[in-house]
Formats: C-alpha cells, sequence, structure tokens
C-alpha cells in the first residue's frame, strides 16, 4: 500500500556542490512518484516561477550587471527568487499533500554566499526565516562530492559566474559549509556519496527517504533504481 497522500505533503531540498546530479536525482524522484501515484512537484533553484527566472537572469545573465553584483545583493537576490518560490510553489505543493522536492533551498545560500564569500551565516539564517516564514525542509539531502570531480562534470562553457570567477578554494569553502551543516543538524540531513554511478546515489536517496517519519512510499530502495521510464502521460504535477 502507499501512503500516496497526506494532508500535508512532503518538502525535501537536495543539495550539493556544482555537478553533484541533482536535477538527475530530482528527475528520478518525480519517475518513481509518478509511478507510485504520489502528487510531485519541482521546485527549482534559483528560479521556478517568473519572477525567479527574471531574478535568475540578473544573478546569471551574460555581461557586467551579473558580473558586478556584490555578494549581498546575490544574497538578496537568491532570497528574493526563494521568498516567491515558497508563495507560488513550495506552500500550494505541500497544501495538496504533494511530494516537493526543490533542488537547492536556504542551505545553498549559506554554503555560498556564507561559507563560500564570507557573508554571516547569522545574518543569513536570519534572512532564510523571513523568506521562507519559517518553512523548513523535512529532509534534506545532501549530495557530497569533491568539488574538482563536479566542475569537471560540466562543461566549462556551460560555467556559471560561481563555478568561472571563484577558485577552487571557494569551492572546498562550500563543501566544508555542507558538512558542517550536517553534522549541527543531524536529524535533518542524510549525506550521500555523489561519486558514484547515479543508480547507486539514488538507492540511497531513496533509502534515506525511506526513514522519514510517516514519508512518502516510493518503493523498494534500489529495485529498479536505475530505471529513468516515465509514463507516457505523465504531468508535472498529477492531481487526485
Ligand atoms: P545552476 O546553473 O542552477 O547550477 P546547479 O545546477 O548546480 O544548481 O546555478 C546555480 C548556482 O548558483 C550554483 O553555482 C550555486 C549558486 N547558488 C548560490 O550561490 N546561492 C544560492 O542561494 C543558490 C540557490 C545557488
Amino acid at each position: 500500500m502507499t501512503r500516496g497522500r497526506r494532508s500535508r505533503g512532503w518538502f525535501i531540498t537536495i543539495e550539493g556542490p556544482d555537478g553533484s546530479g541533482k536535477t538527475d536525482q530530482a528527475a528520478r524522484l518525480r519517475a518513481r512518484a509518478r509511478a507510485a501515484g504520489i502528487p510531485f512537484v519541482l521546485a527549482r533553484e534559483p528560479g521556478g516561477t517568473a519572477a525567479g527566472e527574471r531574478i535568475r537572469d540578473i544573478l546569471f545573465g551574460s555581461g557586467a550587471v551579473s558580473a558586478g553584483l556584490d555578494r549581498r545583493t546575490d544574497a538578496l537576490l537568491f532570497n528574493a527568487s526563494r521568498a516567491q518560490l515558497v508563495a507560488e510553489v513550495v506552500e500550494p505543493g505541500l497544501a495538496d499533500g504533494a511530494l516537493v522536492v526543490a533542488t537547492r533551498f536556504a542551505d545553498s545560500t549559506v554554503a555560498y554566499q556564507g561559507h563560500g564569500s564570507g557573508l554571516s551565516v547569522e545574518d543569513l539564517r536570519t534572512i532564510e526565516r523571513f523568506t521562507t516564514a519559517g518553512l523548513r525542509p523535512d529532509l534534506t539531502i545532501l549530495l557530497d562530492l569533491e568539488p574538482e570531480i563536479g566542475l569537471g562534470r560540466k562543461a566549462v562553457d556551460d560555467h556559471n559566474k560561481f563555478e568561472t570567477h571563484f577558485d577552487l578554494d571557494f569551492h572546498r569553502r562550500v563543501r566544508a559549509g555542507y558538512l558542517a551543516m550536517a553534522t549541527d543538524e543531524p536529524e535533518r540531513f542524510a549525506i550521500v556519496d555523489a561519486n558514484r554511478p547515479a543508480g547507486d546515489v539514488f538507492g540511497d536517496v531513496l533509502r534515506a527517504i525511506g526513514r522519514l517519519p510517516d514519508g512518502p512510499d516510493l518503493g523498494v530502495a534500489g529495485s529498479d533504481s536505475d530505471s529513468r521510464s516515465e509514463p507516457r502521460a505523465a504531468r508535472s504535477r498529477i492531481p487526485g
């Protein structure tokens, strides 16, 4: 029997360094949720709403605007995009009883603008509380990976400004920051070694979700963990 729906859904975030496979794992989760008849909502950061995509353009568009942003401006823009995502996508999904999966959320700002760029983590957590109105993930899956490996997985012309303008030490601080957060909140975080084939990583992702009290039943971990097939009529959100 699946627990396909509950009055308040589940909010799971996938975090990790660039190139750790967050998007791929989210797609696998979507396929699993659909197969199990669980309504699924994907929340993409930064962006994911019309306003958020405009903000994303300011953050990552080509040219001087993006390149010249102060780190505080970066932090506030990521939070502005997030506030809209919470209001438009995450909270309505949770109210509908869906499994809401966000690839990146507030921990990304703490990792990149805090540990990476040196802004106060305490200040960023204060801004987070305002941005999300206190919403926190039920589970955060940290896809852990050495930055050299993650950055090497992406084509150089696909690199965003954080990958292009920041050195390896920046990305090492980001990774260390994530690991410190996971140590601070072991009940919220699951650390998954992302330096393995995606199907193996997905097996661990399913196991982590399986340990959630009253979590969504996505099937036995690892049984067809490499399958990415989706029903032909699948939609991004399954009502009813
Ligand atoms: P994106 O191309 O979406 O990369 P990814 O697929 O790895 O998420 O770019 C997002 C970049 O923005 C990534 O380098 C991390 C950075 N970022 C921050 O610095 N702070 C944040 O709060 C968020 C959400 C992302």
